[in-house]
């Protein structure tokens, strides 16, 4: 069998590191402030992320943390970039506010003039992920169905809206990955998080898809990032490992265990800044 050759492209992501992180409340399934967090370890894995994208040729820019802010590691929520476009985010919770405020003021700082402070709801690309031509949106927990207008407007490109289920899945992110963006058609995902339309919906579009067992879902496999080579995912989905490899593509396991009692893994650190 002839698998096909992957080629990675150059990055650039936008991280927040973890110096702040607590779980002091709980807005997701996966966050109990009774149980304790690491911080030590979480700012080492964190580290060993943001080194491990150096390592393979990315960009990295760090946003200033802010110790009211304990969720803003989560860097993927803050905006969404397509195009040097700026979709600014708009949080569903009180809680994380301030961090839409903070990435817009990281963007204007920055150079960028295409920014969008959001009429709707959205989670950044907690709930957006982007395809060659496409935006895969989800809804449901966190972003409104009515942000998925909003970013089609903005950013002029077919916006597809998947209905999210499952409460440990609340963000697209936790339930689906796109593995190589200069195609249509690389996406994995785990069937289970989405309602039947929505399964239907996403078997149509995507039928080579990479379909993840529940137990990876449950491990927040499918919150990874991809340059089209090399997948960075949370080492314990073990199941997703070789169905990638037979893909061509190089999956490389990341222990962010502390973070995960936030909710988040790889992906939810990872903001990306498409040119
Ligand atoms: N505690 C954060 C929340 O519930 C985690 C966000 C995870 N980020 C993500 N892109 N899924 O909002």
């Amino acid at each position: 069998m002839r698998t096909t050759v992957r080629r990675a492209t150059a990055r650039r992501y936008l991280m927040c590191p973890p110096t702040y992180f607590k779980v002091t409340y709980s807005i997701n399934p996966w966050m109990d402030p009774a149980k304790p967090v690491d911080l030590r370890l979480a700012l080492a894995q964190w580290e060993d992320l943001r080194d491990r994208y150096r390592a393979l040729g990315h960009t990295v820019a760090e946003l200033e943390p802010r110790r009211d802010l304990p969720d803003m590691v989560y860097a993927a929520n803050g905006a969404t970039v397509v195009e040097g476009r700026i979709l600014g985010a708009r949080f569903a919770h009180a809680e994380r506010t301030g961090e839409a405020v903070a990435h817009r003021e990281w963007f204007h700082t920055h150079g960028y003039t295409d920014v969008r402070e959001p009429e709707h709801i959205n989670e950044g690309e907690g709930d957006f992920a982007v395809t060659s031509s496409w935006l895969l949106a989800g809804r449901g927990f966190r972003s409104s169905p009515l942000s998925h207008p909003e970013a089609q407007e903005f950013f002029g490109r077919p916006v597809i809206g998947l209905d999210l289920v499952d409460p440990r899945y609340y963000h697209l992110d936790t339930a689906l990955c796109v593995l190589d963006d200069s195609t249509d058609t690389e996406v994995m995902y785990y069937p289970g998080a989405f309602s039947p339309g929505s399964r239907a919906v996403l078997e149509r579009l995507f039928p080579d898809a990479l379909i993840a067992t529940e137990a990876d879902a449950a491990a927040l496999g499918l919150n990874a990032v991809s340059d089209g080579r090399h997948v960075l995912l949370p080492q314990a989905a073990v199941g997703l490992f070789e169905p990638l490899r037979q893909r061509g593509y190089e999956p490389i396991g990341m222990d962010l265990s502390e973070l995960l009692k936030g909710g988040g893994s790889v992906k939810c650190c990872t903001q990306e800044l498409r040119a």
